[in-house]
């Protein structure tokens, strides 16, 4: 009888085992590829020029789409600590919801993103006028912005570059502008954005991606539990209408303080803090540590439940932290759920808003014959 008992248990041991050693990589593609949305859902033409969905993967690894439209990213699918898969961004699943999004999920906007003061300013002693779409201001750069436009895209293995030609006068922003986004997913699992833009006549400029990030996989449900450290000693705090006042405001002692790894939860619904008040919680810029231009390490979130993080590079000055004040659940994602409050974030690296009416902040001037160079790196892993 013990040896049956014996025999029956090493046979079990040894199920259990096989069954534990399937290898890792099939596994992990057989749950991306269930994730990942159909190109045919994007294989469109808008306004003439043709739509496509590009697909990058790292076998084993993780998985990006991209559409041209927005020069947006679609899906950033990555595994938990149980080697679980889930789709971390905010999207939609067919080309239809982009053509009429007003969040900005995941777009790149420009040529001027965030917001300028009663949508003008001056340059060379000519006012420049704007699309007004935010109270008095212009935010993302009005209707004519980036976010909105067809890139020309081609694939090149894991990278795809997207350009974009902006006529002089289009958003109300001088110049011909080029704008070149070349998106490339590194056999590490990281997503480095590359941006440059040229302009004929002396012009400003501010791009960014402007995704939505959920580490416990879109559509879950809220961000507060997740842990944010920004490296960054102070924030440009703003009037009720989100426009910097141009001062620099200290973020010691202030719920604005994430140096340390801080739950979201913590500080975001002080009602003391004014700046808490206007932002309805966080929609500010942090004033990034380190050197303009060099590449640093300016955010890391991570989730507690999945384990999941994200470390945010970049060589831009400022980060717009927007924790999905105004989300609302009017808008219902990719897998079918609806996008309540606060149930993702955006993290927006680039220069501070409305500089150019603000002659104290690092200037976003674009001269003929110099080019914008804007490098962002999106780390993915999970915790130990
Ligand atoms: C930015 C702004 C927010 C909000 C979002 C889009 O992040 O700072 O106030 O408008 O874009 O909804």
């Amino acid at each position: 009888m013990k040896k049956i008992l014996f025999l029956f248990s090493s046979v079990c041991i040894f199920i259990i085992l096989a069954t534990s050693c399937v290898p890792k990589a099939e596994t992990a593609d057989k749950q991306i590829q269930s994730l990942l949305i159909p190109a045919e859902n994007f294989d469109t033409i808008v306004d003439g020029e043709p739509i496509e969905l590009f697909t990058l993967k790292n076998p084993g690894g993780i998985a990006v789409q991209l559409t041209n439209y927005g020069a947006t990213i679609v899906s950033v699918i990555t595994p938990d600590s149980n080697g679980k898969y889930a789709d971390i961004v905010l999207g939609y699943k067919e080309i239809s919801s982009y053509l009429t999004d007003n969040m900005y999920l995941g777009c790149i906007v420009g040529p001027f993103a965030n917001r300028i003061a009663k949508g003008k300013f001056e340059l060379e002693g000519q006012e420049y006028h704007l699309d007004i779409n935010n109270g008095e201001n212009t935010l993302h750069s009005g209707k004519n912005t980036f976010a909105k436009k067809i890139w020309k895209a081609h694939q090149n293995n894991n990278s795809v570059s997207m350009t974009y030609e902006a006529k002089d006068l289009e958003a109300g922003f001088p110049g011909n502008v080029t704008a070149t986004a070349i998106y490339t997913l590194k056999p590490d699992n990281s997503l480095e954005l590359k941006i440059t833009a040229v302009s004929d006549k002396k012009t400003v400029i501010n791009l960014t991606n402007h995704a939505y990030f959920n580490l416990e996989g879109e559509g879950s449900g809220s961000i507060l539990n997740e842990i944010i450290r920004i490296n960054a000693d102070a924030i440009t705090p703003v009037d009720s209408a989100l426009i910097p006042t141009g001062e620099l405001m200290p973020v010691e002692g202030t719920p604005f303080d994430f140096r340390k790894d801080t739950a979201i939860a913590a500080g975001i619904n002080n009602a003391d803090n004014l700046q808490i008040k206007f932002g309805k919680g966080y929609d500010h810029n942090w004033v990034l540590n380190g050197n303009p231009g060099e590449l640093k390490l300016a955010v890391k979130l991570v989730d507690p439940e999945s384990k999941r993080y994200l470390e945010l590079y970049t060589n831009q000055p400022g980060l717009q932290f927007y924790s999905g004040n105004f989300m609302d659940g009017s808008v219902t994602g990719k897998s079918g759920k609806k996008y309540n409050f606060r149930n993702a974030l955006a993290l927006e690296p680039q220069f501070f808003p409305d500089s150019p009416n603000q002659p104290g902040f690092p200037s976003t001037l674009l001269e003929p014959g110099m080019s914008y160079e804007h490098l962002t790196v999106y780390s993915f892993g999970v915790e130990k």
